[in-house]
């Protein structure tokens, strides 16, 4: 491997995160022998257990979230490096432990997969027990706050004892293969390079639905909303990479000063225009996928007065030079038809139709970025009607030239976004993680629009579960004469 061996410390290891994500993806680094032959997982929780019961539980978490067998060379391996050390996250005391089950003079990579309301405790703790070095690595996950002040008080909890340099802030999206191939596709084809901007761009949709619902979070997730869960973070990253200058290099902070460039230059949305721009709603009872669900309200543990949205859709703006005038229609919901995520760029019309009725206007070619499921790029093209007419006319028909991953590149599989961001952390690269300045100029934004509902006192609307959401959100483009992509 390309990286020296190191402690790899996972506060947390029991919780959901650890289990349904992050072991399994380390299980999968193994496989692929991408884990250093030195590097130990050291797993921290507060439950009294033995090491021997512990990997018995990573095994069957394992064997639950991957969906294959267990491989019994890759376990064999994998099993030997684990270790588990109980400690109370909030006691700074017990975190002497640690230094019994990790070697100061290696690298130490610490996993917060934590509420980060115990983030300030671990770093804290971790300095009693003097096992902070500038060498140390922590990983954090989101959310990080739930605005701008709340993230502040994080950020600075941590930054007290760790540099922004030892620092990685987790948006899994953006450890996707789809969304990292935005970069390849923009930047390495000359074809879209060349395109991408208000002269030749129409406008951008940028959808990331869900068909599930809040999967027993509801307590979670009525604190956040689908505004604060999603948007602030996953589509804003995606908005970023497809709207940001080209960077100088691909290092870390090339990279993200151009990503933070376009979320300063966001035209603010308030109380002024949130109604004008902003569609939220939260869905009711109906079908997904054939099956009965209940409406958010009607679900286990539900507060029935919430006005918490579940469906999020907005008219964003970059106000710069390449993007003046070509709006960013961002979408977002639980309970829509399917799962499916996709980037479509709307290429502007030809000037003149040449080619008679068949067409009253062209339609636009489109670059269709499937980032997941069935990822793949595909862009709509007009041909010619093969073949010979008596009238002598030249009919058109919308044809795709479409590059599917999985036939193109069938014998691999893709990697899951974690294991893709543990292997970048273990290497020190900070490239695909979110810098502080990132994530509070996306709150900055993203409070404004929250503040301006807050004021306005109207509720969400609502939307039969297992469909695209309100009526509202269709209304948001048809205004503007364009439509949803509709994906298959
Ligand atoms: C998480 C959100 O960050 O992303 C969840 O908290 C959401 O609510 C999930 O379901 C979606 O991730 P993915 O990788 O399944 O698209």
């Amino acid at each position: 491997t390309g990286y020296e061996p190191i402690d790899f410390v996972l506060f947390g290891t029991l919780g959901d995160l650890a289990r349904r994500k992050l072991l399994p993806s380390l299980y999968q680094l193994e496989k692929a022998n991408l884990l250093n032959g030195g590097t130990t997982i050291v797993g921290v929780a507060r439950q009294d257990m033995s090491e021997k019961d512990y990997a018995k539980e990573v095994k069957e978490n394992i064997e639950k979230f991957t969906s294959e067998a267990i491989c019994k060379d890759t376990w064999k391996r994998f099993s030997e490096r684990l270790d588990y050390v109980q400690i109370d996250m909030k006691n700074p005391e017990d975190y002497k432990k640690l230094c019994e089950h990790v070697d100061v003079s290696r690298t130490m990579v610490c996993y917060f997969a934590t509420p980060p309301s115990i983030y300030g405790d671990i770093c804290q703790g971790m300095d009693a027990a003097k096992v902070i070095d500038p060498s140390v690595r922590v990983v954090l996950e989101k959310p990080i706050g739930h605005d701008l002040a709340s993230s502040k008080v994080i950020n600075e909890q941590v930054a007290e004892f760790f540099d922004e340099k030892q620092i990685y802030r987790i948006d899994h999206y953006l450890g996707k293969e789809t969304v990292l191939n935005l970069i390849a596709l923009r930047f390495a084809n000359s074809i879209f390079a060349t395109n991408w901007d208000h002269n030749c761009i129409d406008h951008v949709q940028i959808s990331v639905a869900e068909s599930v619902g809040i999967e027993g979070r509801w307590g979670y997730f009525d604190d956040a909303g689908q505004m604060r869960d999603m948007v602030q973070n996953h589509l804003l990253q995606i908005l970023s990479l497809v709207a940001m200058e080209p960077p100088t290099t691909l290092d870390a902070d090339s990279i993200r000063d151009e990503k933070l460039k376009v979320l300063k230059a966001l035209r603010p949305i308030n109380a002024s225009n949130v109604a004008e721009k902003t569609v939220r709603g939260q869905y009711v009872s109906g079908f997904v996928r054939g099956e009965e669900v209940p409406g958010y309200l009607d679900e286990p543990d539900a507060n029935e007065k919430s006005t918490t949205e579940t469906f999020v859709a907005i008219k964003a703006e970059i106000d710069n030079w390449r993007w003046a005038g070509v709006p960013f229609y961002l979408r977002t919901g639980k309970r829509l038809p399917n799962k499916t995520s996709e980037v479509v760029i709307y290429f502007k019309r030809q000037p003149h139709n040449l080619f008679g009725d068949s067409f009253a206007t062209l339609p636009q070619n489109k670059l269709v970025i499937r980032l997941q499921p069935d990822e793949g790029v595909e862009i709509t093209v007009m041909n010619k009607v093969p073949g010979l007419t008596s009238s002598g006319s030249m009919d058109l028909q919308k044809s795709k030239l479409n590059l599917s991953f999985s036939e193109a590149f069938s014998e691999d599989r893709i990697a899951d976004a974690y294991e893709k961001l543990l292997l970048e952390v273990m290497i020190g690269n900070q490239a695909l993680f979110v810098r502080r300045d990132e994530i509070e100029q996306a709150w900055t934004w993203v409070d404004s629009i929250r503040a301006a509902w807050d004021a306005s006192n109207e509720p969400p609307a609502t939307y039969q579960a297992g469909t695209w959401g309100p009526v509202s959100s269709i209304a948001l483009l048809a205004r503007e004469e364009r439509s949803w992509y509709e994906s298959k």
